[in-house]
């Protein structure tokens, strides 16, 4: 398995493993007429954000996992409503033709990019101590194999470089696996919500 930084030409891959494990960490393709929309949202973006946060997990030549994060959430929000959104929207009208969504949670990733779930107006107490955020998905190849530790430990390692006090992520609840994950690798939960549960983690800069 290869570890590298992720460059334009993954974004196909990224677009695809977001699919493959975007139902729950279960494969949402049954799910969408349209198989870009969830990276439109919850991939895609953060390459153009800043690519120096993403990382690729490749073997046999594929990429076949990621990790993608944003070191200000704040910034990289305003930047997805400025920049990234407008067109989209205008791509994706809400309400979508009915006869176009395969699904609610198809629907509902319409809607998201007209309503993105980002942060509050008034942003959450604990963002100053958790300000990046984070995306990691592994096709289920490579799951369980020790690889999503790496991922997540190569972030924070650039993130502690770049003196980026913690990073937080946000799991919905019928995702009953990644929790576990997250505690084992030192994540807690900041805040419940209606979709299930923000956690968050503190980097230490080697000190
Ligand atoms: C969640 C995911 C990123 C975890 O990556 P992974 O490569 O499967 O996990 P690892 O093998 O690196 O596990 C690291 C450690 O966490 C533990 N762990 C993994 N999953 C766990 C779980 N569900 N409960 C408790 N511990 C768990 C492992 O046992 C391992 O512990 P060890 O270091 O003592 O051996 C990966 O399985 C995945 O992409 N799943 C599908 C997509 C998904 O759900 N993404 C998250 C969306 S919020």
């Amino acid at each position: 398995m290869l570890i590298r930084p992720a460059v334009e030409s993954d974004i196909p891959y990224l677009y695809e493993i977001c699919l493959k494990t975007g139902d729950s960490g279960k494969d949402a393709s049954p799910l969408f007429y349209d198989p870009h929309l969830l990276g439109h949202y919850y991939a895609a973006p953060y390459l153009f954000f800043d690519s120096s946060l993403c990382f690729i997990a490749e073997a046999d030549y594929t990429p076949q996992g990621y990790i993608l994060a944003a070191g200000d959430s704040a910034a990289f929000y305003r930047w997805l409503e400025d920049t990234w959104l407008p067109p989209l929207r205008r791509r994706y009208p809400d309400p979508f033709p009915p006869g176009r969504v395969k699904s609610v949670y198809e629907q509902r990733l319409i809607r998201l990019l007209h309503q993105p779930a980002g942060l509050p107006e008034a942003a959450p107490p604990w963002l100053p101590r958790y300000p990046a955020h984070l995306h990691i998905d592994l096709l289920p190849e490579i799951q369980g194999k020790g690889w999503g530790k790496v991922l997540m430990d190569t972030l924070f390692a650039e993130l502690e470089r770049r003196e980026i006090p913690g990073v937080h992520l946000g799991v919905g609840a019928g995702n009953t696996a990644a929790p576990g994950f997250y505690k084992k690798i030192g994540f807690s939960i900041l805040q419940n919500e209606v979709w299930g549960v923000t956690m968050g983690k503190e980097l230490t800069h080697g000190f």
